[in-house]
């Protein structure tokens, strides 16, 4: 179940607690002196976490894991004034990143992956979404598929894969639009959906982007193969994307800077969860946040990601992002930690089996070098992970 309201700040917290694993999945989670007696029955090898917390792993439930390079021009042209949309009109931004993956070998694009998928661990994410949408042709994002797909055979992290559909008007489309909506509908999507090789469909719905009756078009193509919209809303303007991940009924609603009292009282009523991208605001240097306490207070599901990409939000610490969705949001540690675990499996559709420390959910948990949860937070753009569970098995061990 996703915590709405005042349950989202409820964590359940043990002290002096232990977790009981076997295998891939949680057998008990109580006090140490209730399980000690059955960890020793089972002969169960221990890990001692006196002085840290342990948590589940966090759900980065929103990246853009693949892509080739970076943008630090860009990013220097924004330190000296330049705006985000001034970027992508000038054809940088997202173009440029489309151009460096056509011309990126698979194994490159993979080797850079797995580089950052090693950080994720690091810093105790155990399972992480990720789009395409830097192909904006069908065998670019064909290509990024495959690499997903390997890093999914191969990797200890888990990756949940969406298509990033329509992220983009490439150049040579600028004046047909429609042209460009056709070759997604008709050609990528149906390879996507035969093949399954994605679960979820995104587009960006904004000024600069798609409009909303283009966004809806390719849901209904989607739809015909069971993928299941996640959207990019109301980031850099109130366009009634919103409005739109409410009517279709999708997943998750993410960004949500521009939204209207309306879009609030829309999400409350809906299971569509808001996700937060605060690293967005943090990194474009904003000062304005998304209304993280009206979302909550009114009842919406809010989840908390890093929007890893190279663009806008080149972090993949979801600590830091506990201390934005703190300090500029205005969400209480216990909050945003829910938002970043449950909250986020529940958009993934995974929270029968992710986002919580109970028994017969999967044994995928981060041991923080912390005493109180709220350090995790206050001590920030540090890197807090000590060991990072997967399925029962470390993945990576720090301090
Ligand atoms: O989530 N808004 C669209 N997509 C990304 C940015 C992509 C880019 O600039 O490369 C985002 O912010
Ligand atoms: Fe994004």
């Amino acid at each position: 179940m996703p915590r709405r309201g005042p349950a989202l700040g409820e964590l359940g917290i043990i002290r002096d607690g232990a977790l009981l694993a076997w295998r891939d999945k949680i057998l008990r989670v109580g006090k140490t002196p209730e399980l000690a007696g059955e960890a020793r029955r089972l002969k169960a090898e221990s890990i001692d976490c006196r002085g840290h917390i342990v948590m589940p792993g966090f759900v980065d439930s929103h990246t853009h894991l693949v892509f080739s390079g970076n943008r630090v021009d860009d990013f220097e042209r924004r330190v000296r004034g330049a705006t985000y949309a001034e970027i992508a009109r000038a054809g940088d931004g997202i173009a440029r990143s489309a151009g460096l993956v056509a011309r990126a070998t698979e194994h490159h694009l993979l080797a850079q992956a797995r580089r950052f998928l090693a950080e994720f661990a690091a810093h105790g994410t155990t399972t992480i979404e990720v789009k395409t949408g830097y192909g904006l042709d069908v065998a670019n994002e064909m290509k990024i598929l495959r690499v997903i797909q390997r890093l999914q055979r191969t990797a200890r992290l888990e990756l949940i894969p969406t298509l990033l559909a329509a992220h983009a008007l490439p150049a040579k489309y600028q004046r047909r639009p429609q042209a460009y909506l056709r070759l997604v509908s008709q050609r990528l999507i149906p390879q996507v959906g035969k093949r399954r090789l994605a679960r979820f469909i995104d587009c960006f719905c904004d000024r600069g982007a798609f409009s909303v009756e283009q966004c809806r078009q390719i849901f209904t193509a989607g739809s015909r193969y069971g993928l299941v919209p996640r959207l990019h809303a109301e980031q850099l303007a109130h366009t009634g994307a919103c409005r739109l991940a409410v009517e279709v009924g999708a997943a998750s609603a993410d960004h949500l800077d521009h939204v209207n009292d309306a879009d609030i009282r829309a999400l409350a009523c809906s299971d569509v969860v808001a996700t937060l991208l605060p690293g967005a605001n943090f990194h474009l240097g904003l000062r304005q946040y998304p209304p993280a306490r009206p979302l909550i207070d009114a009842g919406a599901i809010v989840a908390l990601a890093t929007d890893f990409n190279p663009g806008t939000s080149p972090t993949l610490n979801m600590q830091f992002i506990l201390s934005l969705a703190c300090s500029q949001m205005r969400m209480t540690p216990a909050e945003a930690i829910s938002a970043a675990t449950i909250n986020a499996a529940y958009s993934l559709h995974l929270a029968d089996r992710l986002g919580s420390l109970e028994p017969g959910k999967q044994a995928d948990f981060a041991v923080m070098a912390v005493e109180d949860h709220r350090e995790l937070p206050y001590y920030f753009g540090w890197n807090h992970c000590a060991m990072t569970i997967k399925r029962g098995q470390v993945v990576c061990s720090g301090k």
